[in-house]
């Protein structure tokens, strides 16, 4: 693993960006795995920018997201589709038709999760994917569990994940509880992880992701087994290390 500490999250923004543009140049047709959340946010800002100073071309790349809150289509204004519609897909030249997120609307979660897995197959796999962490160390919506899961699948929310979700919502009771996610094993096929972790609040976790056993019940330790991973963390979230 690779580990960049910066000093915070503006610099964890660009530093996470260059990475980021760095494989849109290098390889124009590439396929990313995107995500959401607050951690990225800072990162697709300085994305536009350099696509708007006329740096990058988003115009052959695919992307595939990580998750989607099952019942949540892409109208409403919490799902992750228009997470990335505001936040990225608006404000580049990426063609949307190549842009892709778990169906949330379809209420069969089989299908909805072998229909991803197919997707992701047909695009040929993903080149970098981009991973923030979950407060209890999961990753995409992969909560601790038993097992590591494999394909997209159907997930329980936790309490954790819930509490900390909610300040997206009006409302507690508002936060799905249910999610379609990427597996563990799809998340490990991609050639190369960006895992960016930003603030206190995660430095627990982070510090079980990077230095505690490979385990199910922290979701990320796993990317310890993964041979090409850049972190970008900020000192808060690396203050226990
Ligand atoms: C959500 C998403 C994850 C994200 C995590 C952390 O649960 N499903 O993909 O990494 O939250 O979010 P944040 O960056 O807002 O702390």
């Amino acid at each position: 693993m690779n580990i960049c500490k910066t000093k915070d999250y503006e610099e964890l923004s660009r530093r996470a960006a260059a990475i980021l543009a760095a494989q849109v140049i290098l390889k124009p047709n590439c396929v990313l795995g995107l995500a959401t959340g607050s951690s990225p946010v800072g990162m697709y800002e300085n994305l536009v920018k350099q696509y708007k100073n006329g740096e990058l071309d988003f115009s052959q790349v695919t992307s595939v997201n990580l998750d989607e809150y099952k019942g949540l289509g892409p109208d409403h204004p919490q799902s992750y589709r228009k997470f990335m519609d505001s936040n990225l897909f608006d404000h580049v030249n990426i063609d949307k038709t190549r842009t892709f997120v778990p169906n949330g609307l379809e209420p069969d979660s089989d299908k909805a999760c072998k229909d991803y897995d197919c997707l992701i197959a047909q695009t040929g796999g993903v080149d970098l994917q981009l991973l923030g962490l979950g407060n209890n160390g999961h990753i995409g919506f992969n909560e601790p569990a038993d097992a590591f899961a494999c394909g997209t699948h159907c997930v329980e929310l936790t309490p954790s994940t819930i509490e900390a979700n909610k300040r997206f919502f009006e409302s507690e009771d508002e936060v799905p509880r249910y999610a379609y996610t990427m597996g563990i094993r799809s998340i490990m096929c991609a050639k190369k992880i960006l895992l960016i972790v930003s603030g206190k609040a995660k430095a627990e976790a982070l510090k079980a992701v990077l230095c505690g056993p490979v385990t199910p019940k922290v979701p990320g330790s796993v990317l310890q087994l993964h041979p090409d991973v850049a972190v970008v963390a900020d000192e808060e979230a690396l203050s226990l290390l």
